[in-house]
């Protein structure tokens, strides 16, 4: 699954849209139903407009009914060359996964390729969140 997921992951960046920083990512999600969704950056003209390809996943998962999921995996790198560096989810991404996850149970994988990644929880990324229960 891990492989499939990080192939996936990969196809999905060819479809980025990053014409301002040329940082091209794909992400691919696994729901606690086996169901996979993948995502990738999409950039605007106003910066912060720009949606990360890991909340492109996660937001196209949640609007077709999933709300739990169990695996993510990222890559990213400059356009036209293959990922040089692990892509790190951003801070935002780490918060939007958390909504869905159990931090102890998710798995963030971050790729150069099917043979180079490397995994962490989501709470080894995200520690000492902050999340709905506090709220309720
Ligand atoms: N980006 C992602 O897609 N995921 C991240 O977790 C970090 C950053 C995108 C956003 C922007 O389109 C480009 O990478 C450069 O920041």
């Amino acid at each position: 699954m891990k492989e499939k997921l990080i192939k996936m992951a990969l196809d999905a960046r060819r479809g980025a849209y990053a014409p301002y920083s040329h940082y091209q990512v794909g992400a691919a999600l696994l729901a606690d139903d086996g169901g996979i969704f993948t995502g990738c950056n999409v950039e605007n003209a106003s910066y912060g407009a720009s949606c990360c390809a890991e909340r492109t996943a996660v937001f196209r998962a949640v609007s077709e009914g999933k709300r739990r999921f169990l695996t993510i995996a990222v890559a990213g790198g400059l356009e036209g060359r293959e990922p040089a560096e692990y892509a790190w989810p951003c801070g935002i991404c780490r918060q939007v996964l958390r909504e869905f996850a159990d931090g102890n149970k998710m798995t963030v994988i971050v790729a150069k390729s099917v043979s180079d990644y490397k995994e962490y929880s989501l709470n080894e990324l995200l520690p000492n969140s902050f999340g709905g229960e506090s709220i309720q």
